[in-house]
């Protein structure tokens, strides 16, 4: 195992004890960090090869929403580096007689806690959280403001994939207005330079990302033939107050990646979705699993690329 550490690349470069979104990270730190996951994901193809990086630390999961692959790849990552791992459920704790997060937050820590992974549906408790306890802290979604790891993960198979970022062409098509998930992907994209195009319904895509060179179309069946990567992001039905479009039906006929538009794109077009998926609402079962999707790989990028950040921020837990 210590041929295996001696391979990782130098992180000396990166300088952050937390991680919160990716529009404070450099190319060169997305860089590194997809490096790390890579060479995460090698290694870690089974359970049998557990690396001891994180012997000794405890990494408390504080999801206050739902997860199924956030949380499930968070905990194993912990605990292929050798940490130990406290699954805080929510639901059950003492937020419910009115504790507030930061209070829980602190109460965890002092029995012994060095990071926290959170997820929360309030736009900038992670932030919250990092400012008033003294572990680092990995945002793990937080309303529809950021999923950094969703977005490396995403990244890092993309790159598998084509090679690089550079002078791609990426789409991200349908609920942009309540996803947490492309906001991190447009920064993280944007960084390594390629071409982002959100599409989607007119009410669920807004312009105020076309300050950063982010292009907008509301028909995808235009836009198919040019695009090289095509993310497919979840209706977020929990998070709209009103019916953003008529009928699921519409969208349908609009927006769903199905057999009949997958001929219109290039041959070779990735098919990417961060889950979970709405079979026959963003994307058909045939598409979703058929050739160009990396749908599944993407799964196991996200446990390599979550190695990568918990190792990375423990490095600077001194830092800022
Ligand atoms: C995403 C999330 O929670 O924001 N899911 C995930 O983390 N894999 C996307 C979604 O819920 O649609």
């Amino acid at each position: 195992m210590d041929d295996f550490i001696s391979t990782l690349p130098c992180v000396d470069s990166w300088r952050h004890k937390h991680l919160l979104g990716l529009e404070s990270l450099s190319a060169e730190d997305i860089t590194l960090l997809l490096d790390v996951a890579d060479r995460f994901r090698t290694i870690c193809k089974s359970a049998k090869n557990k690396l001891n990086l994180l012997s000794g630390k405890t990494v408390c999961t504080l999801f206050f929403e739902n997860s199924t692959r956030t949380r499930s790849s968070f905990t194993l990552a912990a605990q292929r580096l050798g940490a130990s791992v406290l699954a805080f459920a929510a639901g059950t704790s003492s937020m419910s007689k009115g504790e507030t997060v930061v209070d829980t937050a602190r109460n965890i820590e002092a029995m012994g806690v060095d990071s926290f992974v959170v997820r929360h549906n309030m736009p900038g408790a992670p932030k919250l959280i990092s400012e008033n306890a003294s572990g680092c802290v990995l945002n793990a979604g937080d309303g529809a403001h950021a999923h950094p790891t969703q977005a490396l993960l995403d990244i890092l198979t993309i790159r598998q994939r084509l090679g690089t970022l550079e002078g791609k062409t990426v789409a991200l098509v349908g609920d942009i207005a309540h996803s947490r998930v492309a906001r991190s992907n447009i920064w993280g994209l944007k960084k390594l330079g390629a071409k982002v195009i959100l599409c989607g319904p007119s009410t669920l895509v807004s312009s105020e990302w076309a300050k950063i060179g982010v292009e907008y179309s509301y028909s995808l069946d235009e836009i198919l033939p040019n695009v090289d990567v095509l993310n497919l992001l979840r209706i977020q039905f929990e998070r709209q107050q009103s019916r953003p479009f008529p009928s699921v039906r519409e969208y349908e006929l609009l927006y769903t990646m199905n057999a009949r538009r997958l001929a219109k794109a290039k041959k070779d077009v990735l098919i990417i979705a961060p889950g979970p998926i709405n079979r026959g609402v963003e994307v058909t079962a045939e598409v979703a699993d058929g050739p160009q999707s990396a749908i599944i790989d993407q799964v196991t990028n996200g446990l390599a690329v979550r190695m990568a950040a918990l190792w990375l921020t423990d490095l600077r837990r001194d830092g800022e």
